[in-house]
């Protein structure tokens, strides 16, 4: 089962023992949460009407790439529309810096990829049933390949109605790749190209990628799974923090509004336990090279 690892850290820059930097590596390479609940992201008193929910009416998600400051998916006056992407901003900082200090061995390799701002209640939105986040999934990137990369996560609930985000846990990796496996086909030869050439991917996909999108669709659709298996509901408070490697933990996000996420991409060879990764464990369960 999915653990949640607390740790005591009050301020994004503070210094970090190498004890509580191993704990928390060994807890997110093990499939497990760590939870950071005296770390909140502060949201300024000025940015307060940005988390009224008429200014971000119908918004999903809003993005921002921090290395050249791109930024999508916003509405409202222009004045406002800063406001929210230097808030990002601040963000996107804030956890690099504690990256850098909590998983201190991952610093040469981790690469910052988009933050995003989500200011739209899960509960009850309409969706098709592969972006329905609601139900159990690990995390790829259909357009992205990751090329056996890790999806590392950090989230912040901003909630300033004191709503928790609720999310459900299910069953490690290992056991979602037994399960659904053998009906995955293997890649088509030449796939990969084409959807490059079409301009459906940014860099040829890998076995990875076609394993790990059929693992995230197979577990979605199947609904007795989403009902049955092994799983337990968790809160995540409003001001607290959390992280997770998302395309190893089994989740689904329930409900909760406003959450700030920045994605970090990481290369298996900074892991400490390579073969708990999921490209490791498809590499293993398949006798082959994935990428
Ligand atoms: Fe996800």
């Amino acid at each position: 089962m999915t653990e949640i690892v607390s740790l005591p850290i009050t301020s994004w820059d503070q210094p970090i023992s190498s004890e509580q930097q191993t704990l928390a590596i060994d807890a997110l390479e093990s499939g497990n949460v760590v939870l950071l609940p005296q770390l909140p992201f502060v949201v300024r008193d000025d940015e307060r009407p940005l988390l009224e929910s008429d200014v971000m009416q119908g918004i999903k998600n809003v993005s921002l790439s921090p290395s050249n400051g791109s930024f999508k998916g916003s509405k409202g006056s222009e004045a406002e529309q800063q406001q929210l992407q230097a808030m990002m901003m601040r963000f996107a900082t804030a956890t690099r810096t504690l990256a850098n200090n909590l998983l201190s061995p991952y610093e040469h390799g981790l690469q910052q990829a988009r933050a995003s701002f989500r200011p739209v209640e899960i509960a009850g939105r309409p969706t098709s049933w592969r972006k329905d986040d609601t139900r159990l999934h690990v995390d790829n990137f259909p357009s992205s390949p990751t090329l056996g990369k890790r999806i590392l996560r950090v989230f912040s609930n901003i909630n300033p109605n004191d709503q928790p985000r609720v999310w459900r846990l299910g069953e490690p990796f290992e056991s979602v790749a037994k399960r659904y496996l053998a009906s995955v086909p293997k890649p088509m030869w030449g796939s990969s190209a084409v959807l490059n050439a079409l301009g459906i991917t940014k860099c040829p996909r890998s076995a990875y990628d076609h394993y790990m999108l059929r693992l995230h669709d197979s577990m979605k659709a199947d609904l007795k799974y989403q009902a049955e298996v092994d799983q337990h509901e968790q809160l995540f408070p409003a001001n607290t923090t959390w992280m997770v490697f998302t395309d190893q933990v089994s989740h689904a996000a329930m409900s909760g509004q406003f959450v700030l996420e920045q994605t970090f991409l990481l290369p298996v060879e900074f892991l400490r336990h390579p073969a708990q990764a999921p490209l490791r464990v498809l590499e293993r369960l398949t006798g082959r090279g994935l990428v």
